[in-house]
């Protein structure tokens, strides 16, 4: 049975992948939508569509266990901040084995601050000078 980790907090979520409804966010079975799915938040502004970087994860085992990155996922992610070498977005890696993870510190920081997702444009705003 595969299981994701999220080493923010060292919580371990084991799954039967045929038991888990699509829920809508991004790809099945993809990180984010595992993560809807157990109650626990990855920054998703654009809904899952590939179209934004806030849902950047940073895999730190199980790489192999991910499904292949395509292109539209490799073009987001050069524009995310704070990329390495094992970054992947949340809404597009579809995880297959064992995976264990984190979300980067400047975003989760960011949420429970209570900061708005940027590209809806719910941030509060920067004072004007
Ligand atoms: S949620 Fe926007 S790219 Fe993943």
């Amino acid at each position: 049975m595969p299981k994701i980790t999220l080493l923010n907090d060292g919580s371990t979520y084991e799954f039967k992948p045929e038991e888990v409804p699509y829920g809508g966010h991004g790809k099945p079975l993809s990180l984010l939508d595992l993560a809807e799915h157990f109650g626990f938040h990855i920054e998703h502004a654009c809904g899952g569509s590939c179209a934004c970087t806030t849902c950047h994860v940073i895999i730190k085992s199980g790489d192999d266990n991910l499904s292949e990155m395509e292109d539209d996922e490799q073009d987001k992610l050069d524009l995310a901040p704070g990329l390495t070498l094992h970054s992947r977005l949340g809404c597009q890696c579809v995880v297959t084995g064992d995976v264990e993870f984190e979300i980067p510190s400047w975003n989760r920081n960011y949420v429970s601050e209570g900061g708005g997702s940027i590209n809806l444009g719910d941030a509060i705003p920067l004072p004007k000078k």
